[in-house]
């Protein structure tokens, strides 16, 4: 499997590399006055142009950063799929005032041009379904102008991954303040990028979306702009897609 690290702003870099399956973005927020806190513009043009006709972008962002960015998504041709929770161990608190926030979202986008069902959208299972009978599930009736949908769930039996995904955070052993769990990362790429396909990493920071690509055999290109991170995230990766044989 190929897995490449660039270093330099993904804006010029990450297009001329693809086409790609399956785009990560995982771009500052904006929600701080922190000095690398500050928002992207201008990225989203040239990720849609470099997406495969069957791919999608899952992006990583507060509720506040989707808030204030929902319409440029879709001025830039882009349109809303479905969106994951993602529920960690610990959290930020900002402000006393409010409720310590444990919990980001990461949405999936397909191009506005695209028919959904021409994606490729491997949904997940968990393998924990317990109870001893067979359910047939269908649309409830109020949902009746979204195609027809149906799944079984058996006894024992896989049941769809739930949209709220519990996950301990990389928090003491991340390189990166802002690092993502690997499982998370893996569960997006198996949904998201075929096996052998090309996942575009825009914001790699410490590449743990490499990790994740090298663990389920998806093709890996990133990009970091800060030099210092880019290096320690070549470090990580040459390690641990060592240290799995490859
Ligand atoms: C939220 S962090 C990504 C963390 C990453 N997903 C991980 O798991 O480690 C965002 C990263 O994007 C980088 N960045 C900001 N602007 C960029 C740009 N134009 N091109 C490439 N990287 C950029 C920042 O330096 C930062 O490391």
């Amino acid at each position: 499997m190929k897995t490449e690290l660039f270093t330099g702003d993904s804006r010029e870099i990450m297009p001329q590399h693809g086409p790609y399956d399956m785009i990560l973005a995982d771009p500052p927020y904006g929600d701080t006055s922190l000095a690398w806190d500050r928002r992207v513009d201008g990225w989203l043009e040239g990720a849609l142009a470099a997406l495969k006709p069957t791919g999608s972008m899952w992006v990583f962002g507060s509720m506040r950063f989707f808030m204030a960015t929902g319409a440029i998504f879709a001025a830039a041709g882009w349109r809303y799929a479905q969106d994951i929770v993602w529920e960690k161990h610990n959290g930020s608190a900002f402000h006393a005032d409010r409720f310590k926030r444990v919990h980001e979202h990461v949405v999936q986008f397909y191009p506005n041009d695209a028919k959904w069902s021409d994606v490729y959208n491997d949904v997940q299972t968990t393998p924990d379904a317990a109870p001893r009978v067979t359910r047939r599930k269908r649309r409830p009736t109020h949902t009746g102008n979204i195609e027809k949908s149906e799944y079984i769930s058996e006894d024992g039996g896989p049941r769809l991954m739930r949209s709220v995904i519990y996950m301990r955070s990389a928090h003491g052993r991340a390189i990166h303040p802002t690092e993502k769990p690997v499982a998370l990362l893996e569960i997006l790429a198996r949904t998201s990028c075929p096996k052998g396909g090309l996942l575009g990493d825009w914001f790699a920071g410490s590449a743990a979306a490499g990790d994740a690509c090298g663990i389920t055999d998806r093709n890996y290109i990133g990009c970091e702009i800060d030099a210092d991170m880019a290096n320690l995230a070549r470090a990580r990766l040459q390690s641990t897609l060592f240290a799995a044989g490859q």
